[in-house]
């Protein structure tokens, strides 16, 4: 019984062997694409934040200025990353029960710093200040690129090469490596 069943499923395939060959790489060839198009990017996205913040839709969409949130960026040499109580500002009323803004009011109740996660490096005996580059008005995207085209920021190291090819181009001091390094 058992055998002549296992015996009509080969013929089946036998007879069903090209239709059989165009659905599998049909399978195939959508898990590739799903693997390239969906997984990739965000294989190369940068690490998941606590709360899943997108640039684009602040910055790029709502044009919430870089200002607003990352206040201190002309005034020392870190522009700080904003506390979640600038979040409530608007989230006390705007999606005010959104699980990801009830995380939120979780923070601000415990009173717990939100930990973000770093993703932009120099190298560690490297001081960068932004003040200066900001008062002679080089752009954000400069050196950020397009982050409010970007719903989760990328982790991204600058190298030497990159601060000294600027320098040259904007004649700003390039001895400056006095300075950069310490
Ligand atoms: C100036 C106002 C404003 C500030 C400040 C603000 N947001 Fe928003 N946020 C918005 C608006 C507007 C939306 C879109 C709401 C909607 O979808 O209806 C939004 C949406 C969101 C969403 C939901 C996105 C989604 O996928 O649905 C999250 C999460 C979020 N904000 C997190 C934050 C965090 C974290 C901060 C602080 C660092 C912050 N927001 C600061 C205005 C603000
Ligand atoms: C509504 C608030 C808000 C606005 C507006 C905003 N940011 Fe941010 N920014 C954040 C938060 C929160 C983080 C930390 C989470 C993350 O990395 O996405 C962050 C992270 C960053 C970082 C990465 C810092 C690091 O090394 O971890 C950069 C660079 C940055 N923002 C630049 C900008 C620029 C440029 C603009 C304007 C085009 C801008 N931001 C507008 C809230 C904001
Ligand atoms: C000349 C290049 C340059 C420009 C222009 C620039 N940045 Fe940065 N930014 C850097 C570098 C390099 C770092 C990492 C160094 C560090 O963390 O000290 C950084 C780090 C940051 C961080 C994370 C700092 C932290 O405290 O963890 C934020 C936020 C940020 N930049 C926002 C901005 C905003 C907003 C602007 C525009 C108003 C801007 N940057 C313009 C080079 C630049
Ligand atoms: C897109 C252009 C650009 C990039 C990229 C850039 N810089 Fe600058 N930098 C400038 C300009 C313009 C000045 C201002 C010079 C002045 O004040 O005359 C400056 C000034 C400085 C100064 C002060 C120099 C002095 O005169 O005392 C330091 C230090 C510095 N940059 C370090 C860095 C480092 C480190 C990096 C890379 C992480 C970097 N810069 C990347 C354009 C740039």
């Amino acid at each position: 019984m058992e055998i002549s069943r296992f015996r009509s499923f080969i013929a089946w395939v036998n007879q069903n062997k090209i239709q059989l060959m165009v659905v599998g790489s049909l399978i195939v060839l959508i898990s590739l694409f799903a693997y390239f198009y969906y997984i990739m990017p965000h294989v190369n996205a940068g690490p998941l934040q606590p709360i899943p913040f997108s640039h684009r839709l602040h910055a790029g969409d709502k044009k919430i200025d870089c200002r607003f949130c990352h206040s201190y960026v002309d005034r020392s040499a870190h522009p700080g990353i904003p506390a979640v109580e600038k979040c409530l500002f608007c989230h006390k009323y705007i999606i005010a029960n959104h699980p990801e803004i009830r995380k939120e009011h979780h923070y601000f109740d415990t009173q717990t710093p939100t930990p973000w996660k770093k993703v932009f490096y120099v190298p560690e005996h490297v001081m960068f200040n932004h003040e200066r580059h900001i008062k002679k008005e080089v752009q954000c995207e400069s050196c950020h690129g397009d982050i409010s085209g970007t719903d989760r920021l990328a982790r991204h190291e600058f190298k030497m090469g990159f601060c000294i090819k600027c320098h040259r181009e904007k004649k700003a001091n390039l001895d400056c490596w006095l300075s950069c390094h310490n």
